[in-house]
C-alpha cells in the first residue's frame, strides 16, 4: 500500500515505469507543463496478460502507432523497445495472477502553446498491476446500459478511433449514466446510430445475427471487438457491422458488450431514449467461449 503526496492510498501494488527507468509508484509523477497533461494530449493502450505473457499486443502496438500518427505524435521508440518496457513492468511485478497493464505516451513537455512544437519528447509511463478479479456475477448476471444524453464525439471532431488520453466525452456519459442508476453509458452518434459504451464495444445479437456498430459509426476498433469478429466468421456465426439505432435495439434478442479487461459481458437492461430487457442469451454465450477458449481464457 503507497500513499501519493497528495494522500491518496493505493490500495493496490502498482509497477511504475517512466521513460524506462523503473520509479516508486509515490514519486511517478510528470511535469504539469506536459502537454498530456494541459491539453489531454497523449494516447494510451491497456494490455492484459495472459500466462504471463501480453495477449494481443502486436494489435495493442498495431494501434498504438496508428493513434500517434493520427495525432502527429513522432514515436522515437522501436517496436523492440516498447515490448522490452511492457516485459519490464510484467516482470517485476510480485502478485500471483495476471496482470493489468497501461501504457500511456504523453507529448511531452513544452510552452503553455497548443502547437506540440515546442515540446520535447514524448514521456513513456508504464502503469502495471494485478489483473482485477472479474466479477464473476457480471457473467451470470450480466450488466445495465443507459443511452445517455451526452453523445459520442464525432468522427470529423475528436475521433473515438483515436484511443487518446482525452476522455472526457465518456467521462461525462458514465456520469450520466451512474446518476441514472446503471452501470455503464450506451453513446449515440450525430446520427442516431449507436456506437459504443465508456470503455467497451457494443452487439445485439437479433435472430441468431450478431450486430455491432460499424466503424463509420465513430467508435474505437477494440481489439476484443476485432478478434470476436474474426471468431464469429471462423466458427460460421452471422456477424455484421452496420447502423443499429434505438429500434433497432430494441427489438434486439440479446446484448451483450466487449473489452480488453471485461471480456465478453451480457448486458440485461438498457434505459434511456429506450427500454429493453433480456437475460444473457445463448449467442453470447457461444461467442464468449468462443473468444475464451481462444486467448487461452479456459
Ligand atoms: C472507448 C472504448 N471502446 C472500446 C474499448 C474496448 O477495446 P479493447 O477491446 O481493445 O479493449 C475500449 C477499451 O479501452 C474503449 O476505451
Amino acid at each position: 500500500m503507497y500513499t501519493l503526496s497528495m494522500n491518496i492510498k493505493l490500495e493496490t501494488d502498482y509497477v511504475t515505469r517512466i521513460n524506462f527507468t523503473p520509479v516508486a509508484p509515490e514519486d511517478a509523477t510528470i511535469s504539469i507543463f506536459d502537454h498530456g497533461f494541459l491539453f489531454g494530449d497523449s494516447i494510451y493502450e491497456v494490455v492484459r496478460t495472459v500466462n504471463g505473457v501480453p495477449f494481443a499486443w502486436p494489435e495493442h502496438l498495431r494501434r498504438m502507432r496508428n493513434s500517434a500518427v493520427r495525432l502527429a505524435m513522432e514515436l522515437p521508440w522501436s517496436d523492440e523497445q516498447l515490448t522490452g518496457e511492457i516485459e519490464a513492468a510484467i516482470e517485476s511485478g510480485t502478485w500471483d495472477g495476471e496482470t493489468y497493464v497501461r501504457l500511456v505516451i504523453t507529448r511531452g513537455v513544452g510552452r503553455i502553446d497548443l502547437m506540440p512544437r515546442t515540446c520535447d519528447d514524448p514521456a513513456l509511463i508504464v502503469i502495471a498491476k494485478k489483473l482485477p478479479e472479474l466479477r464473476a456475477h457480471l457473467h451470470e448476471v450480466g450488466l445495465t446500459l443507459c443511452v445517455t444524453d451526452i453523445r459520442r464525439n464525432s468522427r470529423d471532431a475528436m475521433d473515438p478511433g483515436i484511443k487518446s488520453g482525452n476522455y472526457l466525452n465518456n467521462v461525462m456519459a458514465l456520469i450520466e449514466a451512474r446518476e441514472k442508476g446503471t452501470d455503464d453509458a450506451l453513446m449515440l452518434n450525430e446520427k442516431d446510430h449507436l456506437t459504443e459504451c465508456t470503455t467497451s464495444n457494443f452487439f445485439i445479437v437479433k435472430d441468431g445475427v450478431i450486430k455491432t456498430p460499424s466503424l463509420e459509426s465513430g467508435l474505437l476498433a477494440g481489439i476484443t471487438r476485432g478478434m470476436l469478429r474474426d471468431i464469429a466468421v471462423d466458427r460460421g456465426m452471422p456477424f455484421e457491422e452496420t447502423e443499429i439505432t434505438t429500434t433497432d435495439l430494441e427489438s434486439a434478442d440479446e446484448v451483450f458488450i466487449s473489452g480488453t479487461i471485461k471480456g465478453v459481458v451480457p448486458v440485461i437492461k438498457v434505459i434511456g431514449q429506450v427500454n429493453w430487457e433480456g437475460d444473457p442469451g445463448p449467442v453470447t454465450a457461444k461467442i464468449r467461449d468462443e473468444y475464451y477458449t481462444f486467448a487461452g481464457l479456459q
